[in-house]
């Protein structure tokens, strides 16, 4: 009896020891500093590349649609150029994360960083202090000429004095923090440009590295965001942006396959009017409204490298789903 004792005492011990181990490992690791280069961007005051970077933004890198200030939905709903001034929280189940500002304010905004850290946070996904950007930005592979478009469209705004709370990381978001949470940088050698024209290798790019189709329309872990499902191929559940407590939407199959894919038998008119026409579904969390003001070229670009990936099987169910509290 006394020995069954003494082993629970010890195992008791070894355990207790071992989880502070574990809380002081978390604790020290929360602040785990990378390294990686600085891109030789600098923004320019050229009013094309601005332009550039301010289609990007409100285009198909629907900046706005993260980056807005609260109570400016309505005005991306009708497809107008708010302020990129931050704060929309992205309720996850291991934080909650606040979208940052990103005008030029001093305070509250980028206007203390550099051309050099904001590039290499959007391509590295390290922040200016080191630490693992959480990586919901897909600019990883963005051009030279993209990036420096953007940075300088970034520079050219309004600065608006707004501050957004600080990430609230919970428990679990810690430990995850501390092992798994690492920063994405790029998926090939950089490329100083692209040929911006309508074949599937433009589509491609646009596809995968400025508007982020991928991300919404392949499958995910919700705790790490590592990809689970086939690229492309659908079934990633979204909040609805209307009621994101009550419900959620399935993204669909837009790989080409011609039973289960929701494109096929869609001509490339079709594409184009679809996206004209914005959001039909006032749940859909797709940014319709942004890319929307794509160009007609990028949209034909889009359908081409749609129609060029492999078919995958894949049957999604579409309509609203009710979150079971
Ligand atoms: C899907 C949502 C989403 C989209 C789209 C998005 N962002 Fe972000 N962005 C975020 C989140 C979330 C963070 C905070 C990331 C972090 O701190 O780990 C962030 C952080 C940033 C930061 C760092 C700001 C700081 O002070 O730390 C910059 C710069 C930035 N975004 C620029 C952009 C630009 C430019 C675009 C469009 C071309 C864009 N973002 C599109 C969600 C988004
Ligand atoms: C934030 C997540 C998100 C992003 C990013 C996103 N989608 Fe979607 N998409 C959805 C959801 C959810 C639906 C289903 C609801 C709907 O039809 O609006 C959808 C539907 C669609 C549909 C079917 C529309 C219809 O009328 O049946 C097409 C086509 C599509 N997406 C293509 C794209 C392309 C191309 C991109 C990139 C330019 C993209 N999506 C980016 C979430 C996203």
């Amino acid at each position: 009896m006394k020995i069954a004792v003494k082993i629970l005492k010890w195992t008791g011990i070894v355990l207790a020891s071992l989880l502070v181990i574990l809380i002081i490992t978390v604790a020290a690791r929360q602040h785990r500093t990378f390294e990686a280069p600085y891109p030789d961007i600098k923004a320019s005051t050229d009013s094309s590349i601005i332009a550039r970077g301010r289609y990007i933004a409100y285009g198909p890198g629907h900046c706005a649609d993260c980056h807005h200030a609260e109570g400016s939905e309505e005005q991306i709903l009708k497809g107008e150029e708010v302020a990129l001034a931050g704060g929309k929280p992205f309720k996850l189940p291991i934080a909650n994360i606040y979208v940052r500002n990103i005008t030029p304010d001093k305070e509250t905004g980028i206007g203390n960083l550099s051309d050099g850290e904001i590039a290499r946070l959007l391509r590295y996904g390290v922040r200016p202090n080191g630490t693992a950007v959480i990586d919901f930005m897909p600019f990883h592979d963005a051009t030279d000429e993209d990036l420096t478009a953007i940075i300088s469209f970034l520079r050219s705004q309004q600065p608006v004095k707004h501050a957004v709370p600080n990430h609230e990381i919970f428990t679990l978001g810690k430990v995850v923090n501390a092992f798994l949470i690492e920063p994405v940088g790029p998926s090939m050698p950089v490329r100083k440009s692209i040929a911006r024209d309508t074949t599937a290798n433009y589509g491609k790019y646009i596809a995968n590295s400025i508007a982020n189709c991928v991300g919404c329309h392949t499958a995910r872990d919700m705790m790490t965001g590592a990809a689970i499902g086939e690229p492309f191929s659908g079934g990633m559940q979204i909040e609805s942006v209307l009621e994101p407590e009550k419900y959620a939407m399935l993204t669909p199959n837009i790989t080409p396959d011609p039973t289960t894919g929701r494109l096929a038998g869609w001509s490339q008119d079709q594409f184009i009017k679809r996206f004209r026409q914005g959001r039909i579904n006032p749940h859909s969390p797709m940014p319709w409204p942004s890319y929307a003001r794509m160009s007609d070229d990028e949209l034909k670009a889009l359908y081409n490298y749609l129609r060029s990936l492999k078919p995958v099987n894949n049957a999604i169910k579409p309509g609203l789903i009710t979150i079971k509290q």
